[in-house]
């Protein structure tokens, strides 16, 4: 287009001439005032995990106290039909099933009850893991229900944090999307002030969330791989002679422009508000993911008039690096620091909160 026709002609109607649909997009501010989210979002991953096991009543307290905006939890259901909060599909990783159930310990959640996940010890784990950050009394901590994340985020009158939840592997659960809306309503969390976010990687189960809750603020995650994004390489990590998960999925990209586009019109399409892409952090580790968080990837996703919430990253490099691509929220297993370096630093300090808290 000539210098003369775009003196002529506004952003939108450029962007028009070039075949971007901008018609409904708004910028991302307002979308986010409207959709009554905080930007940029702190969002405690699993609580505050980086300090106390994750997703029990240590890292959502902590993260509480501290100040993040939303206490992000994967929602999963017990045998007996009770809604609990686990991030992996089997409990081997951070509780002793082994020791407990050793002949069921591969089973998914689906396999117990809620009578039997709770004798779990779902704290040592971190213990052994972080001697660095162990403590005695994360020993005793429990998985917990929904409504008991719900207890905790309702817990300090000063501040309540919102609830961002995923349905994990909904389809091991069908009508998990029906169940959550039952609990939230019955705790009052569809109306007021309450701010819940609804998160999935997959993206019926999103149409099924935005069919039950149209009203709540939904975002759809996004991978490269099975079900989410087609690659641009089939290569698997053993092919690939990665030295590490990191360096593969850092690797990993999606087909084109084209494809990465296609997902942001599924999750317009699906209902959300957002998506939510993983990040390759720059020192890798286990929760560096495929580089989805990209300016021109941010870009395209606010011309389509979603917000962008990435997952996970705890280093001030990091987040300045996300921020400069344009994120409007993180997700973070270090609800502190990301708090200190957005400027709102927490009025006590983890090591303060926890002994308050009693561990
Ligand atoms: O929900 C955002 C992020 O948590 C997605 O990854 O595997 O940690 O649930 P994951
Ligand atoms: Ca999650």
């Amino acid at each position: 287009m000539s210098a003369h026709w775009s003196k002529h002609l506004g952003v939108g109607a450029l962007l028009l001439a070039s075949g971007l649909d901008v018609s409904r997009a708004e910028d991302p501010a307002t979308l986010a005032e409207r959709a009554g989210i905080p930007r940029p979002a702190v969002i405690a991953h699993r609580g505050a995990s980086f300090d106390a096991p994750e997703s029990t009543r240590a890292s959502y307290l902590l993260a509480r106290e501290l100040g993040a905006d939303y206490l992000e939890m994967d929602l999963q259901r017990t045998r007996d039909g009770v809604l609990i909060v686990l991030h992996d599909d089997t409990l081997e990783r951070t509780t002793d099933v082994a020791r407990k159930f050793p002949e069921r310990k591969d089973k998914p959640v689906s396999d117990f009850t809620l009578a039997e996940l709770k004798t779990l010890d779902a704290g040592s784990w971190f213990n052994v893991a972080h001697p660095d950050r162990a403590r005695p009394a994360f020993d005793k901590l429990h998985i917990l229900t929904l409504d008991q994340v719900i207890d905790i985020a309702e817990g300090n009158p000063a501040h309540r944090p919102g609830l961002y939840i995923e349905t994990k592997v909904p389809k091991q659960f069908p009508g998990i999307e029906r169940d959550l809306k039952h609990v939230l309503k019955a705790r009052g969390w569809l109306q007021g002030t309450h701010k819940v976010v609804l998160q999935t990687f997959d993206k019926d189960s999103l149409v099924l969330l935005n069919k039950e809750m149209p009203q709540v603020p939904k975002v759809l995650l996004l991978w490269v791989g099975e079900g989410s994004i087609e690659p641009q390489s089939s290569v698997t990590f053993a092919e690939s002679g990665a030295r590490d998960k990191a360096a593969y999925y850092a690797s990993q990209q999606p087909r084109d422009r084209a494809e990465f586009e296609r997902w942001l019109d599924i999750a317009k399409a699906g209902g959300a508000v957002g998506t939510g892409p993983g990040a390759a952090l720059i020192h890798g580790g286990e929760q560096s993911y495929m580089d989805l968080a990209q300016p021109w990837m941010n870009q395209l996703t606010h011309d389509k008039g979603l917000l962008v919430h990435v997952y996970a990253a705890d280093e001030p490099e990091d987040f300045q690096k996300l921020m400069d691509a344009g994120v409007d929220g993180i997700f973070t297993n270090r609800t502190a620091e990301l708090l200190k370096f957005y400027g709102r630093p927490a009025q006590s300090s983890v090591e303060q909160i926890l002994g308050w808290q009693g561990y």
